[in-house]
């Protein structure tokens, strides 16, 4: 769940580097961090509890020099958050440092090994035992890359692992099993991280590790091997993200960028896919004939957190266009249900980075059980996106702010554009029918554009409420999952407790908490179940709750019973979530951003969650 970077090559200052990318990937994990440079005959290495910039206060003027370093940021799985537990982890003398993204599973077993041969551990972290099993096999072969295969062989768990040597210094050992890793490839140089956002900067060509597999480094070159030393061939990979994509660009925060990217993202979610004159969609890596897909007669859409409540608008989505029975499944869940899953499912696992474990697992549980899979994912070349049949691709570029926005609506697009060619190629819907689907698409930036000219107006109503300790979201149809969608964005970055719920069922339990000091968000949008949300409002507005309405532009109806009224412009019942959200995201921004929390790092939390 952490951050790795490494670097190998002949800049002058190579600490910087290391930093600098560490920085790019403090959106995985935060509790502490450290960096090792050979320099000299010498490790140079500092480790520092809490964000990074501590670590740089610690080392004060930078390092200076060295051509081989690594560093960490730490999400802490085994050992506690001190200075100690911190990454690089070092052998017995000091020769050996690694760093290391994963969980080593039988760390207990083989720590008690090493400890009988006489190994002396200094941290309570299971990562620690790596430096310690390639020092024992260091001093048996002496060659760092086969000490590092041989050590991986013994090792049950996930690693994305760095591994430098005194003993051979011009050397950078790469090796990955469940956690990612990319190799940027520069000119003379190398940019190791665990996703590309830290390389973006020196160079767009990478490689991407797959599991067991382990990467040697030198300054002449690089090449790839199994664990049992059969060489790789790894296809050298161009990125498209640009740099800027990953900076803040003048916003105080990566998450209000990205919450004001979404005119853009979610044209890039759709751009070349459409093909408006014809009504048709055209989709590059599907990888399912339409053969196959017309043979579909389940779809089980599965993912975590936000990603979950994408795919339950996604449910509604593509049942509706396909009358396909369709089932979301949270992640977690599904892989220890024993599902029922033949040849005639669908898997789609949804996932913004392409690494949370829950749905990986679930995934390849869906791939044995004969289903299959589709993957809508943002992280190019993440595991998830690899591991799929075929997939669809975000291209709604690097989201660093831990609480998902932007790809979240571009997780909604994809399952439409998908929706609309199912539904196109088993006959549910003509080319009449397509051609006003896709205009209705085309439609929404410029609407997402109107609602983000509401922040200022959302910071004052975020003021009213800010000090509340509870809030209730309430929305029907398609509009429920944005109410748990809004109620875990405030969770998440405010640290308010808040609840989702369908407002029909309001008054089967949750009724009983409306009083003067609960808040109840009501999105509230001219849609078949306008009338019903009305009568649920009295119901709050009878037991004095302060009501904040999402309604559509134009309703002044709603304004004498609702405290407070964004409007928002009206669209198509099935695209209507992609507007309801924004609103909901600015509110918790803003109400976050009042009680001065770090919304791009809230507590707890981090970016990839690749644990269990
Ligand atoms: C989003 O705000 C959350 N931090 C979290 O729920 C996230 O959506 C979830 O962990 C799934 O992540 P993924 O999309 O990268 O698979
Ligand atoms: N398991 C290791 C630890 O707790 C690495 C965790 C991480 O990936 O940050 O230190």
């Amino acid at each position: 769940m952490c951050g790795i970077v490494g670097y190998i090559g002949k800049r002058k200052d190579i600490y910087p580097v290391l930093i600098k990318g560490l920085k790019r990937l403090e959106y995985r994990g935060y509790d502490s961090a450290g960096v090792a440079i050979i320099k000299d005959g010498e490790i140079i290495s500092e480790k520092k509890i809490g964000k990074i910039k501590e670590l740089e206060k610690k080392v004060g003027k930078g390092i200076i020099g060295g051509e081989v370093g690594i560093a960490h940021t730490r999400w802490a799985t085994h050992g506690g958050v001190t200075d100690e537990n911190a990454h690089p982890h070092f052998d017995c003398n000091n020769k050996i440092a690694i760093v290391h993204n994963g969980i080593i599973e039988n760390w207990q077993t083989l720590k008690k090994l090493l400890e009988e041969e006489g190994h002396k551990f200094k941290t309570n972290t299971d990562s620690e035992i790596l430096a310690h099993l390639i020092e024992k096999y260091y001093k048996e072969v002496k060659d760092l890359a086969k000490a590092t295969r041989l050590a991986l062989k013994k090792v049950i768990g996930a690693y994305g692992l760095l591994v430098i040597s005194l003993d051979e210094p011009d050397k950078l050992v790469v090796a990955r099993k469940g956690s990612p890793v990319a190799i940027g490839i520069g000119k003379a140089e190398y940019i190791v991280a665990s996703d590309a956002t830290p390389i973006l900067e020196y160079t767009k060509k990478v490689i991407y590790l797959d599991d067991e597999e382990v990467a040697v480094i030198n300054h002449e070159g690089y090449k790839v091997v199994d664990l049992e030393n059969s060489d790789k061939e790894k296809k050298v990979n161009n990125l498209d993200w640009d740099i800027t994509m990953a900076e803040k660009m003048g916003y105080d925060t990566f998450m209000l960028k990205e919450i004001f990217e979404q005119p853009d993202s979610i044209t890039n979610t759709f751009r070349g896919r459409i093909i408006p004159e014809e009504g048709k969609i055209k989709f590059g890596g599907l990888n399912i004939s339409d053969e196959e897909l017309k043979g579909v007669k389940r779809i089980i859409i599965s993912a975590c957190g936000t990603a979950y409540y994408a795919c339950l608008i996604g449910e509604y989505i593509i049942e509706n266009l396909t009358e396909i029975p369709t089932e979301v499944e949270y992640a977690s869940e599904f892989r220890y249900k024993k599902p029922v899953i033949n040849g005639d499912c669908l898997f789609i696992a949804v996932t913004q980075s392409g690494e949370t474990t829950d749905t990986l697992f679930a995934l390849r549980e869906a791939k044995n059980l004969g289903a299959k899979t589709l993957g809508i994912c943002n992280v190019v070349g993440s595991s998830i996106a690899r591991e799929v049949d075929g997939g669809i691709y975000l291209h709604s570029g690097p989201e660093i702010g831990v609480a998902s926005t932007k790809a979240f609506t571009s997780m909604i697009v994809a399952q439409y554009l998908f929706g609309i060619y199912l539904a196109e190629l088993i006959g549910k819907v003509d080319t009449k029918q397509t051609k006003e689907l896709i205009y209705e698409l085309q439609q929404l930036p410029d609407s997402v554009r109107r609602i983000l000219t509401l922040s200022d107006e959302i910071r004052e109503i975020a003021a009213k409420y800010q000090d509340n300790r509870n809030f209730l979201y309430l929305g029907r149809g398609n509009n429920f999952p944005i109410a748990l969608e809004g109620a875990l964005k405030l969770k998440e970055i405010s640290y308010i407790h808040a609840e989702g719920y369908p407002a029909a069922e309001m008054k089967h339990g949750p009724i009983a908490l409306i009083d003067e000091n609960m808040p109840v968000v009501f999105i509230a949008t001219k849609d078949k179940v306008y009338e019903k949300i009305m009568s649920n409002m009295q119901e709050v507005k009878a037991r004095k709750g302060k009501i904040i309405a999402v309604a559509n532009e134009g309703d002044k109806e709603i304004a004498k019973i609702a405290d407070d009224v964004i409007y928002i412009p009206k669209t198509i019942d099935l695209l209507n979530p992609i507007l309801t959200v924004i609103p909901l995201q600015l509110l918790a921004y803003h109400i976050a951003q009042r009680k001065c929390c770090d919304v791009d790092k809230p507590r707890n939390l981090a970016k990839s969650v690749t644990v269990e």
